[in-house]
């Protein structure tokens, strides 16, 4: 799996090379480049591939929407690295944005990853414009925007240093991981026009996915280290985070990953193609970094 997904992740860079081509002024492309091309699993284009090619779909189709929700992951990782959000010096093993652009830059290198997301898809939804392009855009988007992904780093952060009941830890680790991986599977089923049942389906496995693979990184905070995991450990002490480790315990949070991940590897079994996400999400929530 891990060969598999090296290879998958250097094709994405080539293509993503493509988009990110430097121009005047060359120090914002430089910024951008930099957190982009520092490493980073490729997990939501992977996932937006996958998808698309499980259902039959053109995956040359899907390669923009792939790319564009690889920017706005890394966008939204440049942000939530600044001071003001969890303060922290290493990322994908190289220092934050901030800590080597200044916070300015890093600030606008994050804007332009998700403006240029939203044309790079804009542009592909022009050259060829179908229901299916404009509904795959429309997955990315809402899986980032405010009813999604940035909604939980809202309450993440407004919950710093409170107490928190199980509903809100759910809606954090839902919204501000879990919908950017469900903008990825429902916007790769929706490329290859899967059926509206399909796509639910998909979506229900995406959240169950994401909400795992969140937990698994608040485990890794507590137990791994800046060389292996290439971004600083107990980041979320540090920040008085709630996690599902400080409400639940190591052992209880280990079991949710479990149960979760395992209800969306059976949903993913429940398609003739699916052995491959099922793999993935067993991979994924047995990471180390
Ligand atoms: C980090 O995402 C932020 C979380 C949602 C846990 P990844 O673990 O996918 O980070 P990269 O893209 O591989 O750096
Ligand atoms: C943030 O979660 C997820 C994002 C939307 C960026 P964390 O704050 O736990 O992510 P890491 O640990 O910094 O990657
Ligand atoms: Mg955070
Ligand atoms: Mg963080
Ligand atoms: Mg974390």
């Amino acid at each position: 799996m891990h060969k598999r997904l090296n290879q998958k992740a250097k094709e994405i860079d080539g293509y993503l090379e493509q988009y990110l081509q430097k121009q005047y002024p060359s120090e914002i492309f430089e910024a951008m480049r930099y957190s982009i091309f520092a490493g980073g699993k490729r997990l939501r284009p992977i996932l937006l591939l996958c998808a698309c090619e499980m259902f039959g779909g053109d995956t040359q189709e899907a390669i923009p929407f792939a790319c564009a929700i690889e920017m706005i992951h890394t966008y939204s990782l440049i942000h939530d690295d600044l001071p003001a959000m969890d303060n922290d010096d290493y990322r994908r093993g190289k220092l934050t944005s901030h800590k080597k652009f200044g916070e300015a830059l890093a600030i606008l290198a994050g804007d332009g990853l998700l403006h240029h997301a939203m044309e790079v898809m804009t542009n592909a939804c022009v050259k060829n414009c179908s229901e299916k392009t404009v509904k795959a855009m429309q997955a990315v988007a809402h899986g980032a925007g405010v009813y999604g992904m940035l909604s939980g780093q809202v309450v993440d952060v407004l919950s710093e240093g409170k107490e928190i009941d199980e509903k809100t830890m759910y809606f954090i680790h839902k919204n501000k991981t879990a919908a950017m991986l469900q903008g990825a599977l429902k916007a790769g089923a929706l490329l290859a026009g899967a059926t509206e049942k399909q796509v639910e389906k998909m979506e229900q496995a995406g959240e169950k996915l994401g909400v795992a693979f969140q937990i698994a990184d608040d485990v890794l905070d507590i137990t791994s280290s800046l060389e292996e995991l290439g971004k600083p450990v107990h980041s979320d002490e540090k920040n008085e985070k709630n996690t599902y480790v400080t409400i639940y315990g190591m052992e209880k949070s280990k079991q949710m990953i479990e149960t979760l991940s395992q209800e969306a590897i059976c949903i993913f079994k429940s398609f003739p193609k699916g052995a491959f996400l099922a793999e993935l999400t067993q991979y994924l929530i047995d990471r180390k970094s």
